[in-house]
């Protein structure tokens, strides 16, 4: 299976609707991660689709911001890879391609809850163990946090809630603080 990574397409939203519902079931809006993106646009710049030689689409990772205690971060997901085609690969190219683009966007934590079997090899670590807290009911084992650059989650704790200005990496918050 031959599978190529591009920014998400203008068509791809639409396809990616019943996708997520294949993969993760009907009822996944009532998950405690969908109140934080409630009223919120993903990323741009960090959705990405896996599309075949035909262009269909065959998996895609969205991402969107959120903020601990103030603190700017990202929420990974959801990522989806069509049934069919699970455990070839989609999945692993997708995370590592967008990690890999949201840091050198200047984004510094990411938080996601999954499986942490899947992203421990990326370098997710427990959230809860790092003082972190979510607004709802998570699985604490499933509740995790990866810094994308060195020492980004010292003294970062507290409770994730719902980004309240449009993505701002802190290294670019911290440059309009200091021209302000
Ligand atoms: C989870 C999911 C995105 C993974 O994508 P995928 O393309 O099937 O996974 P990959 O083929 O890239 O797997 C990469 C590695 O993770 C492993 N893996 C795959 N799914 C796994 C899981 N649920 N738990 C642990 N390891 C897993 C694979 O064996 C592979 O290991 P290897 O590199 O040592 O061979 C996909 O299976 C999916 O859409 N599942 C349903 C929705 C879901 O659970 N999404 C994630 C929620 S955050």
């Amino acid at each position: 299976m031959t599978f190529t990574l591009v920014p998400e397409r203008p068509d791809d939203a639409a396809l990616n609707a019943p996708l997520l519902d294949r993969t993760f079931g009907f009822d996944r809006t009532r998950r405690t991660v969908y109140r934080l993106r409630e009223g919120i646009e993903p990323l741009a710049e960090l959705s990405f689709s896996a599309v075949a030689d035909d262009g269909g689409l065959l998996g895609s990772i969205r991402y969107w911001p959120i903020e601990i205690a103030g603190t700017p971060a990202i929420l990974l997901g959801p990522l989806a890879v069509e049934p069919a085609l699970q455990g070839q690969g989609i999945g692993k190219a997708l995370v590592g391609y967008s990690l890999d683009a949201a840091r050198r966007q200047g984004h510094e934590i990411c938080v996601v809850v999954g499986d942490p079997n899947y992203y421990r090899p990326f370098g997710f670590i427990s959230a809860a163990a790092q003082g972190l807290s979510l607004p709802g009911p998570v699985e604490p084992e499933r509740f995790q946090v990866l810094a994308l650059v060195d020492g980004a989650l010292e003294e970062v704790y507290g409770v994730i809630a719902r980004s309240r200005t449009p993505a701002a990496p802190r290294s670019r918050r911290r440059l309009r603080r200091s021209v302000a």
